[in-house]
């Protein structure tokens, strides 16, 4: 029997995604894990469907680890752990930061006390260019320095960073990837999963599909900044080749290509496009026009951040495929969806 990979937080946006590269590698079994939080059982039937493949499925909460070593008890040889359960609401978190701290970090510690106790070598971790802060320094490489963060949520990333580095040095032979995403977006090209917000979402473009159904209204946070448009600039990146740098992250921590135990990579495209900008992309894919107003900047925002990919492109062998264009077709291809299932 193939080496297992357990993936957790499994059935969530990028996670599902992920699930569909492993599966359709065919170089590991996987365990999926989900507590379904903020997300959906339903979710896997998609995997399976898309890839034609059958993994295991385990309801886990994480911040239980007893539940933990017994969803995998039975498992011989756990090849490795991508580790994406995490919340990952920015006001969330200014709201809730206990909330934030606690699940975030306790899900992280449980996890890795698994590698120990398990001797699982290898570790792949979500973190998030919103470690990056409030920085002029652009593009932003892995060296930028890490700024104060500007929310709880931006804080448990650069926590869990320190957390998985700490770990390393005291666990010889084990071997980190931190992946640090930049703005995830769009579907999977089929159009059967996609990101599935349980409350109103807070990011851009699933409120940019909303709005475009009538199930919200866009508001855009300011249009004073200095940037071309005056609004603000993100490196949006098609969830799809996040998952593919995934796979990527894990062949190079079995092909032993690290030099050092924590390797660290910016995934994004490494153009920035404005608020305006995604908009116009939008309406451009989708032939609607898309009602919006401009508002006042939202607290914790930064002006401008997108990313130099260089070395995730060496290093990992991994070219993002999708342009702006192709994450808003896929994401509306999406939200239709959704339309006809809700109908
Ligand atoms: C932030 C984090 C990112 C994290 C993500 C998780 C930073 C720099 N980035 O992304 O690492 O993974 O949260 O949720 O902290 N906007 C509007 N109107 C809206 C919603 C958004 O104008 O209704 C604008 C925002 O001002 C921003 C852009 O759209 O300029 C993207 O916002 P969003 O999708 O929420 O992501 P970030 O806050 O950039």
């Amino acid at each position: 029997m193939a080496d297992t990979i357990v993936v957790t937080g499994a059935a969530g946006y990028i996670g599902s995604h992920t699930l569909i590269e492993l599966l359709k590698e065919g170089k590991y079994t996987v365990l999926a894990i989900d507590n379904y939080s903020n997300s959906k059982a339903e979710t896997y039937n998609r995997v399976r469907q898309i890839t034609g493949k059958e993994f295991e499925t385990a309801n886990i909460d994480l911040c239980n680890y007893e539940a933990l070593l017994k969803s995998t008890a039975h498992l011989d040889k756990i090849a490795g752990i991508i580790h994406f359960a995490a919340y990952k609401s920015v006001p969330e978190s200014v709201a809730k930061p206990l909330l934030y701290y606690h699940n975030n970090l306790e899900t992280l510690t449980n996890v890795l006390r698994l590698c120990e106790e398990k001797a699982i070598r290898r570790f792949i971790f979500s973190s998030s260019c919103s470690v990056y802060g409030n920085t002029s320094d652009l593009p932003v490489t892995e060296t930028t320095p890490v700024q104060k963060a500007e929310s709880p949520y931006a804080h448990t990333k650069q926590i869990g960073e320190d957390i998985v580095n700490a770990f390393a040095l005291a666990n010889s032979g084990f071997n980190a990837v931190l992946l640090r995403y930049f703005n995830p977006v769009g579907a999977h090209p089929t159009g059967l999963i996609g990101e599935l917000p349980q409350n109103r979402p807070n990011n851009l473009v699933p409120i940019i599909t909303q709005t475009a159904v009538g199930k919200n209204q866009l508001t855009v946070f300011g249009n004073d900044y200095s940037t071309r448009d005056g609004s603000c600039i993100r490196d949006y990146i098609h969830v799809c080749d996040i998952a593919d740098a995934h796979t990527r992250a894990l062949d190079y921590l079995a092909e032993e290509k690290n030099n050092m135990p924590v390797s660290l990579f910016n995934l994004g495209t490494g153009h920035g496009v404005s608020v305006l900008e995604a908009i116009r992309a939008f309406e451009k894919v989708s032939g609607a026009s898309l009602p919006y107003h401009i508002g006042p900047r939202r607290a914790g925002d930064v002006e401008a951040i997108y990313a130099d990919n260089r070395l995730a492109r060496t290093e990992l062998d991994w070219t993002p495929q999708y342009t702006i264009d192709d994450m808003m077709r896929t994401a509306w291809k999406w939200q239709q969806t959704i339309e006809k299932e809700s109908a």
